[in-house]
């Protein structure tokens, strides 16, 4: 079994992103530029964007958290993005997930300029990528792509089944695996992902035992505390586990641990590879939005 270290992939990268943002400063250029705007005080959230800051600074990239009240109504938000994408020194943004019940997400985020969406929600940039146009792709499937092309697994072929069917995660991960390769995402390092056989399983799936056993790849996004034991995965197969629900453990000196999807103790001796959490597609999923974020830039 091998672990897939998203920790020491994610180092790579940002060294990589760091070496490619020194030289395009060195001819003069200013540096590539992320908001990050936060409502609320979510504590996952204020973590998620606290090392979305630290992560821009390592590589060298300017990045600005702009952060609201949960009292900002859905028009004052909507007005705060009309000018982000009005900003010609943003080359990117996004909105931190969740928001406030009153106001709704999809209309923040369809109201975001397609060219600045480092996120890759918007209505604008799934239909690119579902049409095989060069396109911006939501941060953790980029992750999952570019961490299963460094480790070699190729797709092509393969049955991968994803569990989970959000707009952030499980649909356009299903897309980039089935698709021919290189069509949206810039060209990964390695192996490419897509020519996968997918299957979407979610809460609804009747018979999703039946289903991992078939599986090559098992990528699991749903958010559910060890829903995948040891008897649906076959032996040799590669595991991602994209969970990290926060449970209570009064060991832990801040009261909690994040759990993945996967029974890792379990289902890791049966895998060719798998994902550990933490440390695995979590770093994965920022150092993507630091790809998303250069990728927009150039693209100015
Ligand atoms: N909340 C959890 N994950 C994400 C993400 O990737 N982007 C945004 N905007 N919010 C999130």
């Amino acid at each position: 079994m091998t672990l897939l270290d998203g920790k020491q992939i994610a180092a790579e990268i940002r060294a990589e992103l760091r070496t490619q943002i020194e030289a395009i400063v060195a001819t003069g250029r200013r540096a590539p530029k992320l908001a990050i705007v936060i409502v609320g005080h979510n504590p996952a959230s204020e973590t998620y964007v606290a090392n979305k800051l630290k992560a821009c600074a390592e590589v060298g990239i300017c990045a600005e958290k702009i952060a609201f009240e949960d009292s900002i109504t859905e028009a004052q938000l909507l007005e705060e993005v009309a000018k982000l994408n009005a900003d010609n020194d943003i080359d990117g943004y996004i909105v931190q997930l969740p928001l406030p019940s009153h106001i709704n997400e999809q209309t923040i985020l369809s109201a975001i300029d397609y060219r600045k969406d480092v996120d890759g929600l918007t209505p604008e940039n799934v239909g690119r990528t579902v049409q095989g146009l060069p396109s911006i792709v939501s941060a953790t499937p980029r992750g999952i792509s570019e961490l299963l092309s460094r480790y070699h697994i190729a797709t092509e072929g393969k049955h991968v089944v994803v569990i989970g069917r959000s707009n952030i995660v499980g649909k356009p991960m299903a897309i980039l695996l089935m698709q021919r390769p290189y069509l949206t995402l810039p060209r990964l390092s390695a192996a490419a992902v897509g020519n996968a056989t997918v299957t979407i399983c979610h809460s609804k799936t009747s018979n999703l035992k039946q289903i991992c056993l078939t599986a090559d790849i098992i990528i699991v996004a749903a958010g559910s505390p060890a829903l995948v034991t040891a008897d649906m995965v076959r032996e040799g197969a590669t595991v991602i586990d994209v969970g990290i629900t926060r449970v209570e453990d009064a060991n832990s000196p801040k009261g909690y641990r994040l759990a993945g999807d996967v029974d890792f103790d379990a289902v890791a001796p049966k895998c060719a590879f798998i994902t550990p959490v933490p440390g695995g597609v979590g770093p994965m999923t920022i150092v993507s939005l630091l790809q998303n974020t250069l990728q927009a830039y150039n693209k100015q």
